[in-house]
């Protein structure tokens, strides 16, 4: 059994008179893979602001590793939708950020930084600048940054939601790849189901809003994963299951706005 590293308790955002998040409760255990899916406006990104630190809970509580999170840490690297990368800072100086302002001597920055643009693919382009960079090459050194700083937690809201489907894809390969081989904790929204049970240990379904968990399913196939798997009875017999679960939760946030 892992241990539970993050508790999400009663956890509710009121944002004026939008009840954005209702009574939320969470717990994920180290090394789980947490893929969060439900409709727009169903309270995943809320959420997952909480747990980074940049939004605050109207009611209940947060906690990592036992501790009450205020604001956000070094322990909860994040890698959002849209680029999030300092457009003046080359690629290796936006991995090695979080380092310098630990204050590693350089030589140990750019150590750890090397090895991180040679795991996402990008070991030829840590001279380049934001810009140059495709946005799929934009998300793997935003993925790059967090990883260097050897997070507790990895948080990505719709990290991919940006990337045409050949690129989602192979960040979808890569993501794994690097999970299947250090494990790390992983809160992931997507609105795309089969990135969910693709990538996902637990996948979770949001209601309409207020949100709160609707579903919560281990996904029953094992690993390492290979694309393939998107077409075996496991992963399509979830799929459905999830697909119904997220239609009804869609319908129900339409009629809300009707
Ligand atoms: N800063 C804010 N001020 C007012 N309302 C907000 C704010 N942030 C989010 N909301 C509202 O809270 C609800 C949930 O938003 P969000 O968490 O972004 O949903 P999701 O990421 O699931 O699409 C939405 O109705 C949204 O309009
Ligand atoms: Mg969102």
């Amino acid at each position: 059994m892992s241990m539970n590293i993050l508790s999400v308790r009663g956890v509710e955002r009121r944002f004026d008179t939008t009840l954005a998040l209702q009574a939320t409760d969470l717990d994920v255990a180290e090394n789980d893979f947490i893929t969060i899916l439900g409709p727009s406006g169903c309270g995943k990104s809320t959420l997952l602001r909480i747990v980074a630190g940049l939004d605050h809970p109207t009611r209940g509580e947060v906690q990592l590793d036992g501790r009450r999170i205020s604001g956000p840490g070094a322990d909860r690297g994040m890698v959002f939708q849209s680029y999030t990368l300092f457009p003046w800072l080359s690629v290796l100086d936006n991995v090695c950020f979080g380092l310098r302002e630990r204050g590693w001597p350089r030589a140990r920055q750019l150590d750890v930084a090397h090895g991180f643009l040679a795991k996402v693919g990008l070991k030829g382009f840590a001279e380049h600048y934001p810009k140059q960079l495709s946005g799929g090459m934009q998300q793997r050194t935003a993925l790059a940054r967090a990883l260097a700083n050897d997070p507790r937690m990895l948080l990505m809201d719709e990290p991919f939601g940006a990337l045409d489907h050949q690129t989602r894809e192979l960040m979808q390969e890569l993501l794994l790849g690097i999970w299947e081989e250090q494990r790390k904790t992983v809160l992931f929204v997507t609105h795309d189901i089969d990135e969910a049970v693709f990538m996902g240990s637990r996948v979770v379904v949001m209601s309409a809003r207020p949100g709160r968990i609707k579903l919560d399913r281990v996904v029953p196939l094992v690993h390492p994963r290979h694309y393939s798997i998107k077409t075996s009875p496991a992963f399509t017999e979830l799929k459905a299951e999830l697909t119904e679960a997220v239609r009804a939760e869609v319908l129900a946030a339409q009629a809300q706005a009707a």
